[in-house]
């Protein structure tokens, strides 16, 4: 087999079988295939497709190009979540301590933000003393003692994603529906659960910027995931504006617990409460609502609050910070953005908004950039919301008055303030299963 042909085949529309797709995943894994022969076949396939059945295929090979995590030592039925990612995105520290509480077990890798989105991992870091690489040893027994561990993906993950994900990020091949599906799943599949939620964000902050396209995504994953006898389901969520007031690590941290103690803002606990009776009801715990009354009912009684509290000491946090997050480090400058005229806020654009905030410090530009877990956002007013003249937008939050100036440019770069109300995007668009999609 030549690597030659794979390309040539798919260059003019053919479809690829399972041995093709494996001599060149495992081929470009191993070193024998250059970056420029894989870059080649990334942009044929981006240009030309695939068929379902061969991105199907093209995920159980990178599934299997690393660790196949057995979950099997842990008891009970594992459920796991995944969010296409998104700003102020901080429902997996809200939906996995719900989640244990009512008795799903989450064994759960997350990933560490990159670009304009934030990652879970980072999140969870700015809780002093926290660790998010565990031993397998130490992971399966907090899981089966607790019922719960978050810790970082290890290197060892659907390895075949790792370098493909980084050649596609430099030659364009990011955005097409089969690579993004076969990537997300291929890690999913490979991390062992049995109950997966995919939370597909669509809009301005987001890889979708369509519904259809976050539907036809869902579906595809959806599929990818029941052929290997998962349960899967998927949530179009909007991510036309972000979630909660808070974006910035320590900061998210902060407005999660507002939730689990339920104080949150409506819009972040609406979706943390759909997500979580969705992952319950993929676990077996009964129909939506049912799932959705257990959830509720977690956050009133304490339990998940305290569930995460009991998961952040397990691995080291200091939860006095969870009890009382004005216990922060707090940044050493704060600098708030004003409304130039009276109006209603008609568009803010999300990707401008993560990248003010990275501009603060509040994440990475390239992976070995380091973090302010203090920097941030904290959003006073939304998409829709009324302002006057002089009224504050939202403070911005940085160690360095310097960073302000081109974190503000960025932020109202993509606000605009009309005469009248927009129409607000729903919070949730769709769910997808494998019995069809639901629109909302
Ligand atoms: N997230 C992933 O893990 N992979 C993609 O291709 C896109 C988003």
């Amino acid at each position: 087999m030549r690597m030659y042909d794979i390309i040539a085949k798919k260059r003019d529309g053919g479809t690829l079988t399972r041995e093709e797709l494996a001599f060149a995943v495992n081929g470009y894994v191993d070193g024998s295939i250059p970056d420029y022969q894989m870059s080649a076949l990334l942009m044929a396939i981006y240009l030309r497709g695939m068929t379902d059945a061969e991105t199907a295929q093209l995920t159980d090979v990178m599934a299997h190009s690393g660790d196949m995590v057995d979950l099997s030592a842990i008891r009970g039925i594992k459920a796991d979540k995944h969010s296409t990612g998104g700003v102020g995105d901080k429902t997996t520290l809200v939906i996995a301590p719900i989640v244990a509480a009512c008795g799903v077990k989450i064994a759960k890798m997350s990933g560490r933000g990159l670009g304009h989105t934030g990652g879970t991992v980072d999140k969870m870091e700015s809780v002093p003393g926290t660790r998010t690489a565990l031993t397998q040893e130490e992971f399966f027994r907090q899981v089966n003692e607790i019922g719960i561990a978050v810790i970082g993906q290890s290197g060892q993950i659907a390895v075949a994603d790792k370098k493909m994900y980084a050649l596609r990020d430099v030659t364009a091949t990011v955005g097409c529906i089969p690579l993004i599906a076969s990537s997300i799943m291929s890690k999913k599949l490979a991390a062992g659960s049995d109950a997966i939620l995919l939370d597909v964000t669509m809009g301005s902050g987001a890889f979708m910027k369509h519904l259809d396209e976050a539907v036809e995504l869902a579906r595809l994953m959806v599929s990818i995931g029941t052929a290997h006898g998962r349960k899967v389901a998927a949530l179009i969520t909007d991510m036309d504006t972000p979630l909660g007031h808070n974006i910035g690590n320590s900061l998210e941290v902060a407005e999660s617990m507002e939730v689990l103690q339920g104080r949150g803002p409506a819009d972040l606990t609406e979706v943390c409460l759909q997500l979580a009776s969705n992952m319950l009801y993929l676990a077996g715990k009964g129909d939506l609502a049912v799932c959705r009354a257990m959830a509720r009912q977690v956050i009133d009684d304490g339990t998940a609050f305290e569930k995460c509290c009991q998961m952040f000491a397990a691995q080291g946090g200091d939860t006095t910070v969870l009890r009382d997050p004005s216990r922060f480090r707090k940044a050493a400058c704060a600098r708030d953005l004003v409304a130039d005229r009276d109006g209603y806020i008609v568009a803010n654009d999300v990707e401008r908004i993560g990248n003010a905030s990275v501009l603060l410090g509040a994440g990475r530009i390239k992976k070995e950039d380091s973090i302010d877990f203090a920097a941030g956002i904290i959003l006073h007013k939304k998409l829709g919301d009324a302002v006057r003249a002089g009224e504050p937008l939202c403070t911005l939050y940085a160690d360095d008055e310097a960073l302000f100036a081109p974190a503000a440019e960025m932020y109202l770069g993509g606000l605009k303030i009309g005469p009248e109300r927009p129409a607000i995007p729903p919070l949730v668009y769709a769910r997808v299963t494998c019995d069809g999609v639901e629109r909302f």
